[in-house]
């Protein structure tokens, strides 16, 4: 199969998500994706609309491993259907603000959607792409992400975006598929990996490499677990949970 452009697999994913907003089953690894309850704690999502919580399709829960604080800005980079920006938003409570970006149109009008059925006042969602936010620099004190970086072609794009946002200081928590080996040729070319959140995933020392290059330090992986599905590769395939710091 020819190799597809960064255009081809972004329309790809907007496609696939478009479809997962209007409620199918959402698919990334069989660790995630309409099992809300293996990554969140009851509590934390008992409170939420049943359509935020159908639409998570998330490999991590990027505001567990996120110390966030009440006043506090942050911005989550392809925020889907809203669940993280709305357990991010009690936490930094009314001073505080969420901003969640994605660029797949019927995610941003659930999330809206979702926002208005919990009647949260401190949260926003836009309709762009991660790489290119309508955010001014060095105004966010924390960004999360939850299994989206891995569906971006270039992803060198998308850590300088977050670093150029950040403050000084600022954090960033990021739940991804990563790599502990390259993929086969064939399973990288089969585009339903592309939206299973694989195809795109990269090795673990390349992925922390492009974070180091867009200035990030203090990279650390707090959590690796190996994937479970049914092909041979799959346990090359990891969900990671990574902190990364802007220099004060
Ligand atoms: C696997 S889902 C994860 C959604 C959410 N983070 C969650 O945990 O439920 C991926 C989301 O990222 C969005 N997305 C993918 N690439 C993006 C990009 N370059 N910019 C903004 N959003 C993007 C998709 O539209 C989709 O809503």
């Amino acid at each position: 199969m020819a190799e597809m452009t960064d255009a081809e697999v972004k329309d790809l994913v907007r496609e696939n998500y478009a479809q997962v907003a209007q409620g199918a089953t959402a698919c990334c690894s069989s660790d995630c994706c309409s099992e809300p309850n293996k990554l969140y704690d009851v509590e934390e999502i008992k409170d939420l609309p049943a359509e935020a919580v159908m639409a998570s399709a998330g490999c991590g829960n990027p505001t567990a491993i996120g110390e966030l604080a009440s006043g506090e800005t942050v911005v989550d980079f392809g925020s889907g259907g809203g669940i993280d920006c709305f357990i991010a938003a009690k936490a930094v409570g009314p001073e505080g603000k969420v901003i969640g970006v994605d660029m797949t149109e019927d995610m941003v009008n659930l999330a809206r959607t979702n926002a208005a059925k919990l009647g949260l006042s401190n949260v926003e969602f836009h309709l762009t792409e991660m790489e290119h936010t309508p955010i001014a620099d060095g105004s966010v004190d924390v960004i999360i992400s939850n299994c989206v970086i891995n569906l971006a072609p270039d992803k060198g794009e998308v850590f300088r975006e977050a670093f150029r946002i950040l403050k000084p200081g600022g954090r960033a928590y990021i739940s991804d598929m990563l790599l502990v080996k390259d993929l086969p040729e064939e399973a990288k070319a089969d585009r339903k990996n592309w939206v299973m959140c694989l195809s795109g995933a990269e090795r673990k020392d390349v992925y922390l490499g492009r974070m180091r290059d867009a200035g990030f330090v203090d990279t650390q992986v707090l959590e690796d677990k190996p994937w479970d599905g049914p092909e041979s590769w799959a346990s090359d395939v990891h969900s990671m949970n990574i902190r990364a710091y802007k220099p004060v």
